[in-house]
């Protein structure tokens, strides 16, 4: 055994004793020494991807109390499953599980399967989920390096190179490190240790079972690291939505297309969200009398305010307009009317939550709420 395996080994096992007995009480999370769920696993790290362990509990809950097995989450239809994924974010993740619940069903007889590759191959599956998936749930060796792996990696290294590049040597730096055994454990020692140690910007180092051998601590700044390339500033686009009540009650809605960002969510009527636009474009229409973009003719808007949200790509503002229909009012073609009740349980995202809020907070403060709009 080389040099720098026998170092390795004894980082591993620096992190495993600090995991034994440091370890989080996760709700996806089997008991010290039981053996995993995989479906479990499987949920969780999909519900993971881009979101934190707090926002993601209630939702595993959610979904666990709903569809406790695979069989019962691809039974379920796919609206239902999007609704219950409302408020997660990252919606493509949620028609994902559901094809892949469908395909591990279909395919492979409901149990997922064990080979990497294999898992690589289902909807919504990359290299971290099957990695993560084949060592914490099926318990053998697979080099799993995220977010919070990839900073104690390049700590302890001091690696002057910015990520992403330096993906490829934090890469090799973990493999070298991952244990033959307790490769899931390992796992999520380093999703611990990252996550509750050295977080981001205030390292604990005094509790850091690694300390003497950080060359991150050793020059002083172990929060600079690792070092990233210089982000490009995120666009702003602007956009207009238009929040039509019906005198009953019901709200103009229609549902996105099912590729895409926010694929198959729920959304109120909106004029397209573009960049080139000026910070009063939809005022400047609004004081013209000639909103672009609103669903239908003769309804006399109102403007309720501002919803500020932030995509992954681009800023989005949304200039929000209100108004008012008849009770017998049809929806204009690719349009459909939903009561309070469809409504509440519509698959709507943070940023619609944020308009009908928005709406609903203009329409009180002017004491229109309810049925006693007019258009
Ligand atoms: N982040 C992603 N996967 C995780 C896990 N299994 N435990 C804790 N944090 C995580």
């Amino acid at each position: 055994m080389g040099k720098s395996k026998t170092q390795g080994d004894v980082r591993a096992k620096k992190l495993l004793d600090w995991y034994d007995s440091s370890r989080r009480d996760l709700p996806w999370r089997a008991a010290s020494g039981a053996k995993s769920d995989v479906y479990a696993v499987w949920l969780s790290e999909i519900m993971l991807q881009q979101t934190s362990v707090v926002t993601v509990a209630a939702y595993y809950r959610k979904f666990m109390a709903l569809w406790p097995r695979v069989e019962n989450l691809a039974a379920a239809p796919v609206e239902q499953v999007m609704q219950a994924w409302a408020g997660l974010g990252y919606y493509s993740r949620a028609r994902n599980l559901h094809a892949c619940a469908q395909k591990i069903v279909a395919d492979f007889g409901g149990v997922f399967p064990t080979d990497e590759a294999q898992l690589r191959g289902l909807p919504g599956i990359g290299p971290y989920t099957a990695a993560a998936i084949v060592a914490i749930a099926h318990g053998r060796r697979a080099i799993v390096v995220d977010g919070n792996i990839e900073r104690y990696a390049a700590r302890l290294l001091a690696l002057e190179t910015p990520l992403p590049a330096a993906k490829k040597a934090i890469y090799a730096f973990v493999e070298s490190l991952t244990p033959q055994d307790r490769a899931g454990d390992f796992a999520q020692a380093g999703m611990d240790f990252g996550a509750t140690l050295c977080t981001p910007r205030n390292p604990d180092c005094g509790h850091c079972p690694l300390h003497g051998d950080c060359a991150g601590a050793a020059c002083g700044h172990p929060e600079d690291f690792p070092r990233k390339a210089l982000k490009k500033p995120r666009p702003l686009r602007r956009g207009a939505t238009f929040y039509l009540r019906r005198a009953d009650g019901a709200l103009l809605t229609r549902t996105r297309p099912p590729r895409g960002l926010l694929g198959g969510m729920v959304e109120f009527c909106c004029a397209d969200w573009r960049a080139e636009r000026s910070p009063d474009w939809a005022l400047r229409q609004f004081a013209q009398g000639a909103l672009k973009g609103a669903p239908m003719p003769g309804v006399a808007w109102r403007h309720a305010g501002e919803v500020d949200h932030i995509f992954t790509h681009f800023a989005l503002n949304l200039t929000v307009f209100v108004g008012a229909a008849p009770r017998s009012t049809p929806a204009p073609e690719g349009f459909v009317w939903l009561d309070e009740s469809r409504m509440r349980a519509a698959a709507l995202p943070s940023v619609m939550r944020k308009v009908e809020a928005c709406a609903r907070a203009h329409l009180a403060a002017s004491g229109l709420s309810g049925a006693r709009i007019r258009s």
